[in-house]
């Protein structure tokens, strides 16, 4: 996107940089209901955030139809709440590339409620080995006056601490027709706050 530069862009520039050495964040409820009732969207632009990865799921499985024929699977899914907007973006991810499924090397885009208020876009990508989360996204603030709108378009990264368990079963007397074995990796649901290193704002 083509665009004149706002000063604000310097202030938010200096603003950020002494935010990046952030250390991992996972905030508990309370926490999270901090978006003030009165905070504007540009308000909340400005003051960076953070995002919120709210309920973010990891979960795989690997079953074994046979004993030679495997189905694997491997899921990511959150809501990113943005304190700066009225909705949530919904962001899903699958793979069936074994063994860690996700390796941070794909962006995977979120999608917006159909009836959102402005335009926004949202993607993300995930390490599942070392836990390396990534967020960018851009938004319009519905709340501007057409003519000054302002464009934002930030990213952030941090590192989710998943608590995972893996099950195994194995039936022990298979016959044709039924299920192997399966392994199935079940993680903690977690609310994880990603500050921005880096946000732009244009006009
Ligand atoms: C934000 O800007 C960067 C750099 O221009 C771009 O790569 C990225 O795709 C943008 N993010 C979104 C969600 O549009
Ligand atoms: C194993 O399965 C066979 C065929 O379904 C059955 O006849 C047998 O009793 C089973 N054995 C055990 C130990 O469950
Ligand atoms: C995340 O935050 C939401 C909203 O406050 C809350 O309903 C939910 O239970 C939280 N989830 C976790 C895993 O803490």
């Amino acid at each position: 996107m083509a665009g004149r530069f706002l000063p604000l862009n310097l202030v938010l520039g200096l603003l950020l940089a002494s935010l990046t050495a952030s250390a991992p964040l996972v905030l508990g409820e309370s926490r999270l209901r901090r978006r003030d009732a009165g905070q504007s969207c540009s308000d909340a632009s400005m003051n960076a955030l953070p995002w919120t990865a709210q309920d973010f799921d990891f979960h795989s499985s690997v079953t074994f139809s046979t004993p030679a024929h495997q189905i694997v699977g491997g899921w990511v899914s959150f809501s990113l709440r943005n304190p700066a907007l009225p909705f949530a973006m919904s962001c899903f991810a699958s793979s069936s590339q074994l063994q860690e499924f996700f390796y941070g090397d794909q962006w995977f885009s979120c999608s917006a409620p159909p009836d959102a208020a402005t335009v926004s876009e949202a993607e993300f990508r995930f390490d599942r080995a070392t836990g390396r989360f990534d967020i960018s996204q851009n938004w319009v603030c519905p709340d501007a006056d057409p003519q000054s709108r302002i464009t934002f378009n930030a990213s952030g990264t941090t590192t989710v601490p998943l608590d995972c368990a893996t099950s195994r079963w194995q039936n022990g007397n298979w016959s044709t027709g039924h299920v192997y074995s399966t392994e199935s990796v079940e993680c903690g649901l977690l609310n994880v706050t990603i500050v921005p290193n880096d946000l732009e704002a244009w006009s």
